[in-house]
């Protein structure tokens, strides 16, 4: 079997920043209750005209800076996304198209929230049997563009955002890189989380709905049962873990984790206070700000996990970069 490194992490986020105060000018909300909440303080909105795949390409020209891998060495392209830019061709092959990555093929993996970790799987499969070497994993969403703005249980909870990693399979074994995934799906909780649109349904793009408290309660157990799946299959503890990169929902399930696993706090990477949820998008958006701001280190071995509308859920271990 091959390792499967990750050498490089990028991020891109639209330059519109919306407080809570801006929207407590239009909604019944407040900017204490959605901080108290939730612990968002901040959010970005894309642009109308701004894709998810412009968004993706800038995240993924970062990533691959910081893993100095060319675009023509890159020969796979998993985007995690619930925001296409089309209903077909797939917002991945819009990616390979923009960035020039001739000798990729691309796909798209809809996990909503757990796309993320659902992509990483996917690619460390294809990776590991051969079928590539060089991936760029992509996690990107317009996710404002699927919000009702007279909602306030949903409409404060979101942003927009991209993250990419670089992963490069290697044949010696050193400990590094992609330790551990698991996933699962559970379909019967459907409407706990979903969009009310669809191409075989509405014909319409239709709106976030959510069960927050219902979709809370099983966030906290299921991403606590699925980390101590990574950990065992990996023969690891917690006591292992550097950094938690968990998904960036609501401070208070990343609390309840960070509780759970015993961590301290320099030992978590928080950011939904500025990026709120981007789904997909916020582990890598995560994931860059903990290298970007020289936390995470070459070595560290990273805790993720998410959840998401299906419900869709997963955790994965890895040792971040490369050795030497
Ligand atoms: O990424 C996918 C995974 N998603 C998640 O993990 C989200 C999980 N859920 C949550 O994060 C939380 O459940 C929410 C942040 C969505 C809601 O927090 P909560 O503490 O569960 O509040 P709640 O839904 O029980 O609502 C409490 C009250 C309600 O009023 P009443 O019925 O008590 O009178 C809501 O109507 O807060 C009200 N409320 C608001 N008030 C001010 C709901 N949204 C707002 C708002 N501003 N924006």
């Amino acid at each position: 079997m091959k390792q499967i490194l990750m050498t490089g992490v990028g991020a891109y986020l639209p330059e519109k920043i919306l407080t809570n105060e801006e929207l407590s000018t239009f909604l019944e909300t407040s900017d204490d209750w959605i901080k108290q909440r939730t612990g968002i303080i901040s959010r970005r909105k894309a642009h109308q005209e701004e894709l998810t795949s412009d968004l993706a390409v800038n995240a993924a020209n970062e990533a691959l800076k910081c893993s100095k891998v060319s675009i023509a060495d890159i020969d796979c392209i998993i985007l995690a996304t619930t925001t296409p830019d089309y209903t077909f061709p797939s917002t991945a092959t819009i990616v390979q198209q923009k960035l020039g990555a001739n000798n990729a093929f691309a796909f798209d993996v809809q996990a909503v929230c757990a796309g993320f970790v659902y992509a990483l799987s996917v690619a460390n499969g294809l990776m590991s049997t051969g079928q590539c070497r060089n991936t760029l994993v992509i996690g990107a969403e317009t996710f404002t563009k699927l919000l009702d703005w007279n909602d306030r249980s949903t409409c404060v909870l979101f942003g927009d955002g991209a993250g990419a990693v670089v992963l490069q399979a290697e044949d010696s074994e050193n400990g590094y890189g992609i330790i551990a995934n698991t996933l699962h799906s559970d379909g019967r909780y459907k409407d706990l989380l979903y969009v009310d649109g669809g191409v075989s349904t509405t014909g319409t793009i239709g709106y976030v709905k959510m069960r927050g408290r219902d979709v809370f309660r099983h966030a906290v157990e299921k991403l606590a049962s699925a980390m101590d799946e990574v950990l065992e299959l990996a023969n690891l503890t917690s006591d292992d873990i550097d950094w938690l990169v968990p998904h960036q929902a609501n401070i208070r399930i990343i609390n309840a984790m960070q509780k759970k696993l015993n961590l301290p706090d320099n030992k978590v990477i928080k950011t939904v206070s500025a990026h709120a949820n981007t789904s997909a998008a916020s582990i890598p958006l995560a994931l860059a700000s903990g290298v970007e701001s020289g936390k995470i280190k070459p070595g560290h071995l990273l805790a993720l996990e998410a959840i998401g509308g299906g419900l869709t859920w997963g955790a994965s271990l890895v040792r971040y970069g490369r050795p030497g």
